[in-house]
C-alpha cells in the first residue's frame, strides 16, 4: 500500500491549487461587485463607476482560468472534466446515501474515486454555469444598445440566474469542505490518509498501482495525476 510514515497523501498540485485560489478570490470580486450594481441599498458600492471597473476587471482573471488549466495541466484537465460528467452504478449507490452524508455520516459510504458523485454533480454545474454566465455577461458589455429591451432583460436574466447557481453551488461546496475537513488538499496539497480511505477509497487504493508507486518519491504519496498520463486501473 502506498500510506507514508507521516500519514498523508498527495492530492492537489501547486498549479491546481493556485488556479483554484485564483478562481475564489476572482469570483468573489465579481459577486460583490455585481450586487453592488443589482441592489439599490448597495447602489453607494457602485457610485462613480467604480463597482463596474473592478466587475469588468475582475472578468479577466475569471475567463482566464479554463485556459491557464488546459495549459498548465492538460492531463489533470482532461481528467476533470471527463470524470466530471462520467456518472456510474457507484454514484447512484453514493446519492442513495446522500441525506446521511450532508449530516456528516458516512458510515456505509460507497468507495468512491479520485472525486465522489456530490462533487461531479458540483463541478459539472459549475462548469455549465460559467459558461452561461461567461456568454451572457459578455453579451450584456459588448451588446449595449444593440440588445432592446427585452434582449437586455433576458440577457441579465440568464447572468443573474447563472449567479444565484454558482453561489448555491459554492455555499454547498464550502460546507462539505468544513464539515469533512477538505480544506488541507486546497491548501497544502496533501489530506489525511484516514481521509483519503474515507471519501476516496478507490482513488487511495488505485494510488498502489505499480505505476504510481514507481513514480512516488520515498516521503509521500504521489496520485494517479502526478504519475503521467497513464490512467491507475479503476477497481
Ligand atoms: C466572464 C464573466 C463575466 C462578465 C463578462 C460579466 C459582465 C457583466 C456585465 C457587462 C454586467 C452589466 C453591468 C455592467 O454594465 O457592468 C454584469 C452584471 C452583473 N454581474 Fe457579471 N460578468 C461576469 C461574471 C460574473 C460572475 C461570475 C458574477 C457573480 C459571481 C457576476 C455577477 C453579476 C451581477 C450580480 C450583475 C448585476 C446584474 C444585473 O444588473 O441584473 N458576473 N456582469
Ligand atoms: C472559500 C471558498 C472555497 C473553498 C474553501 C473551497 C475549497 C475547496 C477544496 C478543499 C477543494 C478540494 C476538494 C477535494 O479534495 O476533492 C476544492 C476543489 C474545487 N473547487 Fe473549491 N472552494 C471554494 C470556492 C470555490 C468556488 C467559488 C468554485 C467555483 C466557482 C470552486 C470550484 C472548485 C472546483 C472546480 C474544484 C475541483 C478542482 C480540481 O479538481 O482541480 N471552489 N475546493
Amino acid at each position: 500500500m502506498t500510506s507514508t510514515a507521516s500519514g498523508q497523501v498527495r492530492r492537489y498540485l501547486p498549479a491546481q491549487r493556485l488556479i483554484h485560489w485564483v478562481g475564489v478570490g476572482s469570483f468573489l470580486i465579481l459577486l460583490f461587485s455585481g450586487l453592488a450594481l443589482l441592489f439599490p441599498p448597495l447602489a453607494f458600492l457602485a457610485a462613480g463607476g467604480l463597482s463596474r471597473l473592478i466587475h469588468r476587471l475582475a472578468v479577466a482573471p475569471f475567463i482566464l482560468l479554463p485556459v491557464l488549466y488546459a495549459v498548465l495541466l492538460p492531463h489533470q484537465a482532461k481528467e476533470l472534466l471527463l470524470e466530471s460528467f462520467t456518472y456510474t452504478r457507484d454514484d447512484l449507490a453514493w446519492f442513495k446515501h446522500m441525506p446521511a452524508y450532508v449530516l456528516g455520516r458516512t458510515k456505509g459510504l460507497p468507495p468512491q474515486g479520485r472525486i465522489n458523485a456530490g462533487q461531479k454533480i458540483h463541478h459539472a454545474s459549475t462548469f455549465l454555469m460559467f459558461v452561461t454566465v461567461a456568454a451572457s455577461g459578455f453579451v450584456l458589455w459588448f451588446g449595449v444598445g444593440r440588445l432592446g429591451p427585452d434582449g437586455h432583460a433576458l440577457t441579465a436574466m440568464i447572468h443573474d440566474l447563472s449567479v444565484l447557481g454558482l453561489s448555491v453551488l459554492m455555499i454547498g461546496h464550502v460546507y462539505f469542505t468544513f464539515l469533512y475537513d477538505a480544506l488541507s488538499g486546497m491548501v497544502t496539497g496533501f489530506v489525511t490518509e484516514q481521509y483519503a480511505r474515507m471519501e476516496h477509497l478507490k482513488w487511495f487504493e488505485a494510488l498502489a498501482a505499480p505505476v504510481a508507486v514507481a513514480a512516488a518519491p520515498a516521503s509521500t504519496t504521489e496520485t494517479p495525476a502526478e504519475a503521467g498520463p497513464a490512467e491507475p486501473p479503476q477497481p
